[in-house]
């Protein structure tokens, strides 16, 4: 998968939001194609928006199209036929004329277009998605006017995942607001909680931007998770290209460990991604600035943006919560309770997890039942204990 990043100059965000989405659903769906006969991606807000591309292909729809496509191919080749269906919903009339193009570009997959509010729509759409279906939800606004709770009929399915588009930097500046209306759009969109007290009593103790972050997306994760019924939430942020600061962030929820196991993988990508882009755009910028065109090729290359994740202490502080999480000696575990929890907590992989349960068995820190000879990392059905 190579993106084309010229499209994306000047709005390198959305780079980020598209390669992360392409990355998670070619292996969400080449995955639950599998085991799954009908696969259903419903995109609420489909745009196009500001998009670049000659054929579109720089838009979350036509992303997760393609992913589709590469899916039912691929189950076609081996002898089993599944059905895929995409549900796209805009409502800017111009966009929509757009939008109604790809239809013919994706024979093979069953579209159905809605000029519409998606706020009116999803519980239309939920209540066409069959039974037994695996379901990925897209909700990818431009503001943050929805009522969280509507979204309940299609989130609650059994199968079914969402990526939303959390306008942090916008809720953010609405959540010290005092009209009424939009105290109570707030409110629709982060239920429940006492987030407004707490943020109230950090600012009156000088809170810094990321206390005020965490407050108000664990507020909003939390909402999330109750009201579709997720197991795990994870959070991404999108950073301004040229500005430290959180413009939005893309909240995953799932209700499966492995989902949340492949949505870290592809995070971690999608990080990296952005640590690139975003030193790359600065660059760009302080040249364009001193007028040294000449320059610029030479240093696109060299310039990550390191200001996202320490990925070295992150796996430190995961370390730390693993070890939490296992009880000590004689009591234990089974590994495969244990793993997920860390994930939940911590932006690292299985495999970091993995890693790090081993060397805590070398130094003699844990206690594995069921680990043969040569065997590297825990399996899930292991029993673990701290020594
Ligand atoms: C941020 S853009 C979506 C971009 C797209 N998901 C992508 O990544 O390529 C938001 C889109 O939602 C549309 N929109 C705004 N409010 C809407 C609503 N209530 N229902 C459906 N679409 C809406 C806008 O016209 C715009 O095209």
């Amino acid at each position: 998968m190579a993106r084309d990043k010229a499209s994306y100059l000047g709005r390198e965000q959305a780079f980020v939001k598209h390669y992360l989405l392409e990355t998670y659903l070619e292996r969400l769906f080449q995955i639950t194609a599998s085991r799954f006969d009908q696969i259903v991606y419903v995109d609420g807000y489909s745009g196009p928006w500001q998009s670049q591309g000659q054929s579109l292909e720089d838009t979350s729809f036509c992303i997760a199209l393609s992913a589709l496509r590469k899916a039912k191919s691929f189950q076609a080749a081996r002898g089993k036929a599944i059905q895929v269906h995409a549900h796209l919903v805009e409502k800017s009339p111009r966009a929509y004329r757009l939008l109604e193009t790809i239809t013919p570009k994706f024979p093979d997959v069953r579209i159905s277009t809605y000029k519409a509010d998606f706020r009116s729509q999803s519980k239309a759409i939920a209540a066409q998605i069959p039974e037994g279906a695996f379901t990925f939800v897209l909700i990818d606004p431009k503001g943050w006017r929805i009522n969280t709770a509507e979204l309940a009929p299609l989130l609650r399915r059994k199968n079914c995942e969402v990526l939303f588009n959390f306008m942090f930097d916008f809720v953010n500046r609405a959540a010290s607001m005092t009209e009424a209306p939009t105290v109570a759009g707030i409110n629709e969109l982060i239920p429940g909680g006492e987030w407004r007290e707490q943020l109230a009593a950090l600012t009156a103790t000088g809170a810094t931007p990321a206390e005020r972050k965490q407050i108000l997306i664990g507020a909003f994760s939390q909402g999330l998770a109750d009201i579709g019924n997720f197991k795990f939430v994870a959070e991404t942020p999108v950073l301004r290209p040229l500005h430290d600061r959180v413009l939005y962030s893309l909240i995953f929820a799932t209700k499966k460990a492995r989902g949340l196991e492949v949505f870290r993988d592809c995070q971690l990508l999608a990080l990296t991604e952005q640590s690139k882009i975003r030193g790359e755009a600065k660059l760009r910028d302080i040249s364009t600035k001193a007028n040294q065109f000449e320059m610029f090729g030479s240093v696109t290359e060299m310039a990550p943006d390191d200001t996202l994740l320490d990925l070295p202490a992150e796996i430190r502080r995961a370390e730390a919560t693993l070890m939490s999480l296992i009880p000590l000696t004689p009591d234990s575990v089974a590994y495969g309770d244990v793993w997920p929890q860390v994930l939940a907590s911590h932006v690292v992989r299985r495999m970091h997890v993995g890693q790090m349960a081993a060397q805590m068995r070398t130094k003699g820190q844990l206690r594995f039942e069921g680990w043969p000879p040569r065997k590297r990392t825990p399996d899930d059905e292991y029993r673990v204990s701290r020594i």
